[in-house]
């Protein structure tokens, strides 16, 4: 008769094994669902162990909690409303983010963009390389969405609520701004706008009005091909090419910290 596994800590082996894959794995979070590990263990788990897993973790026992409250509630307010409705507990009631748990603004975002990353969460172009942690609790989320009618109608009904910019992390004092500006005119602005509200016929996204981390973390995820790596991926790969144009890290944290002075407001 085979041993019981051991455990430690009050944790089973097999959700620490779970946990080691949320945290250090190819990004299969998808499986956690499938195998309905109570989500709990999993954080004690993984927050023993990894102490940057802690804010994704956070963030999809959160998801998991207002499923089980059943905030799923929007259900006559069409589709993309209903559908919307599960994800709020990261990404909040108006779509504006939560930067504590790494969940973007996805307000003023084209609806074609939203769509194309639902679906490079859910075909594993994004979200699946080692240690893409946020990724990976997006991609779990994202493989609820089962269909393209589904994927189309949340995406609509984001790209018609009203735009919340939030607080982008100010430039400091020593911020080289002149650096950045001739950067980001130079070179970004022609895809994402001067005022880096993007431009839907090049499928660039808005910048402006997002939280810095989120974005300095998808810059730098382009840089090193979590992003953009597949040569499918069109606009991933033309982005990724981008990455080259900003010589150092310098230059970047001045385009970035040039970035947070545009605000954000409007359309
Ligand atoms: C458990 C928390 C969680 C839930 C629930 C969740 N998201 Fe996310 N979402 C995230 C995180 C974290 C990221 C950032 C991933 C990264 O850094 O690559 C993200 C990123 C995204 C992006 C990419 C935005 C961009 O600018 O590229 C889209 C689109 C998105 N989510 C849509 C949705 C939709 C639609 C739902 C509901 C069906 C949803 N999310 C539910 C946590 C969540
Ligand atoms: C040739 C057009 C082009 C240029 C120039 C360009 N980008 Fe992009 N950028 C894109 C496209 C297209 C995407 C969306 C890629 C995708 O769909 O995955 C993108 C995505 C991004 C994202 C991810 C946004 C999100 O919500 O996840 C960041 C950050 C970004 N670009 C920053 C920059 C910066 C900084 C520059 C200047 C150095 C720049 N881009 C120049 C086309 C461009």
């Amino acid at each position: 008769m085979a041993a019981a596994p051991p455990k430690r800590a009050g944790v089973s082996c097999k959700n620490r094994r779970i946990a080691k894959r949320v945290c250090n794995g190819p990004g299969r979070v998808g499986e956690i669902m499938g195998e309905r590990v109570p989500i709990g263990e999993l954080v004690q788990a993984a927050g023993l162990r990894r102490s940057n897993c802690f804010a994704p973790l956070t963030a999809l026992w959160l998801f998991f909690v207002s499923i089980a409250a059943g905030t799923a509630w929007a259900a006559d307010a069409g589709p993309g409303a209903a559908l919307f409705a599960t994800c709020t507990a990261c990404h909040g009631q108006h779509a504006e983010g939560n930067a504590k748990i790494g969940a973007p603004n996805l307000t003023g975002q084209q609806s074609a963009y939203l769509i194309r990353q639902l679906e490079a969460f859910s075909s594993g172009r994004r979200g699946t390389q080692t240690g893409d942690n946020f990724g990976a609790v997006m991609r779990a989320t994202a493989g609820l969405l089962k269909t393209d009618a589904d994927r189309a109608a949340v995406s609509s009904y984001i790209a018609s609520l009203p735009i919340v910019p939030v607080p982008t992390g100010s430039a400091g004092a020593k911020a080289d701004l002149a650096t950045g500006r001739n950067y980001f005119n130079g070179i970004c602005s022609n895809c994402h706008g001067s005022d880096g509200k993007g431009n839907g016929p090049l499928s660039a996204p808005r910048l402006v009005g997002q939280d810095r981390t989120y974005i300095l973390r998808q810059y730098a995820a382009f840089k090193s091909g979590a992003r953009g790596a597949d040569p499918a991926d069109t606009y991933g790969v033309q982005m990724r090419s981008m990455t080259r144009a900003l010589p150092d890290e310098r230059t970047e944290q001045a385009v970035f910290d040039y970035l947070s002075t545009l605000g954000g407001q409007g359309g």
